[in-house]
């Protein structure tokens, strides 16, 4: 009779790539069989599965392995400002580099007072719920155009417990919004220019282009975000938004070609690359 031993199964793809280490096959157990990781590591030369059990392990190491399936869509979550966010594959994995942007909008909330906030391009959520876990503000209403991505951050809104603050929206920008006025926008759009988007690295070719694609120049977003934000945005909001590593000085121009918007300042982050860049909305 075949005998499912789980290490036989880890070491066979533990053999298969470089990428992933031990710890990160038993994490992916650990979610999927519902057990400590202590646990699994201390019983796995004993640890006997049934063949569901193995087959359905063995097509999630399939795909991390042979796919290149992003590791934190097999597992299901990635955690994020201290925060744990459901993700699959209708959504960007938040980054890193995005907690920049979070900082630096929980200290403007403090600083002026915000209290209305639009997270355009919402994703997981995780810039909405991160700031509204860690701040005052009292309303943040979350859009993005992608049913799916927004079945996500609902889930994630519950998750974190801010469903008294948070809300979402399905809106191409800012086509939904009606009647709102808000002292903060911040968001996170596509930014990628579409040609690169072939040359970005398998598993980053398996979140969604939708989350990625920013036109033919990387641009299209902050071109069509600065000229349109007017309709939603309170005099003197603020905007507090991601950027590429390198389109800081496109960005500035975009923003001397829009008379209501003043640029403020662009901060760096974790690897000292531009990212986050503030501007001022006036009514003129
Ligand atoms: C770079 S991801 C950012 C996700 C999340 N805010 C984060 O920081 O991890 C961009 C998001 O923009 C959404 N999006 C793309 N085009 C859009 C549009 N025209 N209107 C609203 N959202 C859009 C995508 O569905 C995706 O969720």
């Amino acid at each position: 009779m075949t005998e499912y031993k789980l290490k036989d199964l880890i070491s066979k793809y533990l053999k298969l790539t470089d990428k992933y280490s031990l710890n990160d096959f038993i994490n992916i157990c650990s979610n999927y069989l519902n057990k400590d990781k202590n646990y699994i590591l201390t019983s796995i030369d004993v640890l006997i599965l049934d063949e569901k059990q193995f087959n359905e392990l063995e097509n999630l190491f399939y795909k991390l392995v042979k796919m290149n399936i992003p590791y934190q869509y097999i597992i299901g979550y990635k955690d994020f400002y201290n925060e744990r966010y459901i993700v699959n594959n209708s959504v960007l994995i938040p980054r890193e580099d995005t907690e920049v942007l979070v900082d630096v909008a929980i200290k403007y909330i403090q600083k002026f007072k915000l209290k209305n906030m639009l997270d355009l391009c919402t994703g997981s959520g995780c810039i909405g719920i991160s700031v509204a876990k860690n701040s005052n503000i009292e309303n943040v209403l979350m859009t993005d155009i992608s049913d799916s991505a927004l079945e996500v951050a609902k889930q994630n809104i519950k998750q974190n417990g801010v469903e008294d603050r948070c809300f979402t929206l399905k809106s191409d920008l800012f086509s939904n919004i009606k009647d709102k006025k808000f002292d903060l926008l911040v968001s996170n759009p596509p930014y990628i220019k579409t040609d690169d988007i072939l040359n970005l690295t398998a598993d980053v070719r398996n979140e969604p282009d939708i989350a990625l694609d920013g036109g033919e120049d990387g641009l299209k977003f902050y071109r069509l975000i600065l000229s349109y934000c007017k309709a939603v945005l309170d005099d003197n909001a603020y905007l507090i938004m991601e950027i590429g590593y390198d389109q800081k000085d496109d960005f500035i121009d975009l923003v001397k070609s829009v008379n209501c918007i003043e640029y403020i300042d662009t901060l760096k982050d974790f690897s000292n690359n531009d990212r986050v860049v503030i501007c001022r909305f006036h009514q003129i």
